[in-house]
């Protein structure tokens, strides 16, 4: 008998134009291991509505999503691409599952309580259930391997919580899923202020670089970046924005940050910056046109989306209706 193919499944929330770090995070990674897999890439749309979303951008963006998927070399025809809302046994695991969370394990969340801060009583209950949803997404498909960057590990390890509190409530039903955290690109900085992690609902465009930004904006982004006044190409916590540059660059060539950092020595800043900006622009020409070309035939990319649903609709009732059978539901 053939062996199963292992699971990956992993999403893109359409609530801002994605970044670098979207890609180098999780994108590229998926590309990397899409032969080995049996893998489902979703763009979570009903995650995104955890924002307030203007109904023609969540749109545009939801496509243009699917769009840089495909042109970032995801296979269309190897791998289910599908958009979350199509699939209504997302939202109905969702929920069996937030019966058996614990408000005390979502108030834990720190990006619950990054996104809550100075929101008072006016935050939306869909930003704290948030993570059930997540874990219903990677649950439903018997995920075993979840390739994020480290900002979800905290979400991952909630999922494997919740499916091991359900396996033991009822019977053995889901894969407890593994996080898949690449090393170079796992947390990839802001610009402007490399504490914290590069964002596409930063304020200040010159902290991320997006995806579809074009060369020069690239070029002028990187040569703004905040460093140091050390001079030295080391990757060390005291030079936090010549070690992001460096994660960049090693994520894009795929060498270590040893080799980066050897590669630079003796060299000047402005001469580091102008390759990181070149590699950048490099890896991300060929998609950018891609992109623009797919999101002119919208009939392959709704061809795309249905297939991707229809599979997707098969493979995560099944595990839907198990929950619900042992759960105690009457069977239709
Ligand atoms: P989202 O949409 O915020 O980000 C998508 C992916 O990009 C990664 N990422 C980064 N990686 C490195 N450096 C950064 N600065 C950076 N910013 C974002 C994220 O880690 C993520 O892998 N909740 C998820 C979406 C989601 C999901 C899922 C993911 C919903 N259901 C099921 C995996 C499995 C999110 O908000 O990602």
């Amino acid at each position: 008998m053939e062996e199963r193919k292992k699971v990956i499944f992993s999403g893109i929330q359409p609530s801002g134009d994605l970044t670098l770090g979207n890609y180098l995070g999780a994108l590229k990674n998926w590309v990397n291991l899409q032969d080995s897999y049996d893998c489902y890439f979703c763009v979570v749309d009903l995650h995104a509505i955890t924002v307030r979303q203007e109904p023609k951008d969540l749109r545009r963006r939801t496509l243009e999503i699917l769009s840089i998927y495909i042109a970032a070399g995801i296979d269309p025809e190897k791998n289910t691409l599908f958009i979350q809302s199509h699939v209504p046994a997302h939202s109905e695991a969702s929920w069996l599952l937030t019966c058996s969370s614990y408000m005390g394990e979502l108030s834990r969340m720190t990006q619950f309580k990054d996104k809550s801060q100075n929101m008072g009583d006016s935050i939306n209950a869909g930003l704290f259930v948030y993570p059930v949803l997540m874990a219903s997404d990677i649950l439903l498909y018997n995920t075993d391997l979840v390739p994020v960057g480290s900002d979800q590990k905290q979400h991952l390890e909630l999922a494997r919580d919740l499916a091991e509190r359900f396996n033991h409530l009822y019977s053995p039903t889901f894969t407890v899923p593994e996080p898949y955290i690449p090393k170079s690109g796992a947390k990839i900085m802001d610009l402007q202020d490399p504490t914290k992690k590069m964002s596409k609902s930063s304020q200040n465009p010159n902290a991320y670089i997006l995806i579809m930004d074009p060369p020069e904006t690239i070029r002028k982004k990187i040569s703004r970046t905040v460093t140091d006044s050390l001079g030295v190409i080391n990757y060390t916590d005291d030079q936090p924005g010549i070690k992001n540059l460096i994660n960049i660059l090693s994520a894009i060539k795929d060498i270590s940050p040893e080799e980066v950092v050897s590669l630079y020595k003796g060299k000047g800043y402005a001469e580091f910056k102008r390759d990181v900006a070149e590699a950048i622009i490099e890896e991300l020409e060929p998609l950018q046109s891609k992109v623009k070309e797919l999101m002119n035939n919208k009939e392959y990319l709704e061809s795309i989306y249905k297939r991707g649903a229809e599979k997707a609709n098969y493979v995560s009732m099944k595990t839907l209706r198990k929950m619900q059978k042992k759960i105690g539901f009457i069977p239709r």
